[in-house]
């Protein structure tokens, strides 16, 4: 049996404005723990240093809905970080192709390399994930090669290390089904959320 890429029936609950937020944030807290959600692998948008729009998948490693953050570990030394550094508006991207599901965040992006959100991120990596931090040159560098997996020295990592926090003032939830599609924008201006349906 072929599965429909046009469910029937909604991802689970959302019905009302506020379910749809609830399942939403529901799904980026999980994402950061769960290696099979597509909410654990979003798309990074960023202003890029010739002025267009550049994009890349991270890892979604911290989600705070109370907040409305998210936190994405990099190396100081990517493009992106130069990109948001010049300019700090970005957004994040989620596609569930198993639901139909896309989220969008827009916010503010503000980078953190010797702070306790840098210290509290750097305590929960491995080392395993320390390489990723630990390249020479550095990353976006031209290389004649594909280069080895580098040797890990964890002082070295650390000192590329940085994190990415996404504080988002808008997010938007789009459902397509064969009902009819569902598109529903949240906006949090001066304390307050105002939430409305869209047209698709
Ligand atoms: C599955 C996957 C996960 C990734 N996760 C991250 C990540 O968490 N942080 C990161 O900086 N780059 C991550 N990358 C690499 C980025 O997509 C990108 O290639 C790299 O960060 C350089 O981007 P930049 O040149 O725009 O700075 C990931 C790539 C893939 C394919």
């Amino acid at each position: 049996m072929t599965t429909s890429p046009w469910p029937d029936e909604p991802p689970p609950c959302p019905r009302t404005l506020d379910d749809v937020l609830a399942y939403v944030f529901t799904r980026l807290t999980a994402g950061v723990s769960d290696r099979a959600s597509p909410y654990r692998l979003p798309v990074l948008a960023s202003q890029g240093a010739d002025g267009g729009p550049d994009l890349r998948t991270v890892v979604l490693r911290g989600f705070a809905a109370h907040e409305r953050t998210a936190l994405i570990h990099t190396d100081r030394r990517t493009p992106k970080c130069a990109e948001l550094r010049a300019n700090p508006r970005a957004a994040l991207l989620v596609h569930d192709a198993a639901s139909n599901v896309q989220v969008r965040l827009w916010g503010t992006a503000t980078l953190h390399e010797n702070d306790e959100i840098a210290e509290a991120a750097w305590a929960a990596t491995g080392p395993g994930q320390m390489v990723n931090y630990a390249t020479q040159p550095a990353p976006g560098a031209f290389v004649p090669s594909p280069p080895a997996l580098p040797e890990a020295s964890p002082a070295q990592a650390r000192a590329n290390f940085a994190v990415v926090r996404l504080g988002f003032h808008a997010l938007e939830f789009l459902w397509l089904s064969r009902r009819g599609h569902w598109r529903a924008r949240f906006e949090w201006a001066g304390g307050q959320l105002i939430a409305n349906w869209q047209m698709p």
